[in-house]
């Protein structure tokens, strides 16, 4: 078989206040690889496709089975998981570029504390702590077990968020994976105690009505979670809650 090489550049950034470059590389092809392969490869001989000495390339990773949610970004202008983003699968010269919605830390690494602040707005948990064993939790019945357990899959990539249009900081928006998680932690027995607060959470500026219903969320979302569903559900109980709030009043 003829050599053949895999073309990519990234948008590279020295500092988070830097200006950002691009650098191409080229590297030889072998099966398999992936976007974070392509990465180890530049680690290894960090030179650009026109030869000049460079560093290697700033990014997060960790499981690289498309699990910790770590390693998302922008390939060929997508929000997607680089480890589960194979070479053979992308047009080429690749473009790979750090989220464009989150502060650039270096290189391909973005600061997403934005989206673990919303989930502690919307008290994205189930409280049980305590200084004694509480025995075992409420029977959960499985038809509500096997939605739980869809909505549980996030792993926090924000792939979601920088796809919506929504989400900026005009609207300052929550985004889709913090309203999954309201929903998820609202159907579980013991969780739907704070269930009132999080919908209050979720009425606010940038709750659920800045959401535009475009949909992009769940057409990017690489846990295939059922986003829009959860955003119409969260949505009727929000609703509820308002309506029963002005006849308390
Ligand atoms: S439905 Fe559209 S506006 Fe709403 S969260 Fe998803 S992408 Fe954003
Ligand atoms: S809902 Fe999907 S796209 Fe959004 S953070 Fe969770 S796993 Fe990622
Ligand atoms: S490295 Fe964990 S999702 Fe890609």
């Amino acid at each position: 078989m003829a050599n053949k090489n895999v073309l990519f550049k990234i948008k590279r950034q020295a500092t988070p206040t830097s200006e950002p470059f691009w650098e191409e590389y080229e590297i030889a092809w072998r099966p398999g690889l992936n976007v974070i392969s392509l990465f180890m490869e530049v680690a290894i001989n960090p030179v650009t496709r026109e030869g000049k000495p460079t560093t290697p390339v700033n990014y997060d990773s960790n499981c690289l089975e498309e699990v910790c949610g770590s390693c998302a970004m922008l390939i060929n202008g997508k929000a997607r998981m680089a480890c589960s983003a194979l070479v053979d699968n992308l047009e080429q010269p690749l473009t790979i570029e750090p989220f464009s919605k989150f502060p650039v830390i270096r290189d391909l690494q973005v600061d997403r504390t934005v989206l673990f602040e919303n989930l502690k707005a919307v008290k994205a948990w189930v409280p049980i702590d305590g200084t004694y064993a509480l025995g075992d939790g409420p029977r959960i019945v499985p038809q509500v077990q096997e939605k739980a357990y869809q909505l549980s899959q996030c792993m926090s990539c924000c792939c979601c968020m920088e796809a919506c249009p929504q989400f900026n900081e005009s609207t300052g928006f929550v985004g889709a994976a913090t309203i999954a998680q309201a929903r998820l932690f609202n159907m579980h027995p013991t969780g739907k105690v704070l269930k009132e607060e999080r919908l209050a959470a979720l009425m606010g500026d940038g709750g659920i009505q800045e959401c535009g219903y475009a949909q992009n969320c769940v057409e990017v979302c690489p846990k295939d979670i059922p986003l829009t569903k959860s955003i119409s559900d969260v949505s009727g109980d929000v609703m509820k809650k308002a309506v029963l709030d002005f006849f308390r009043l």
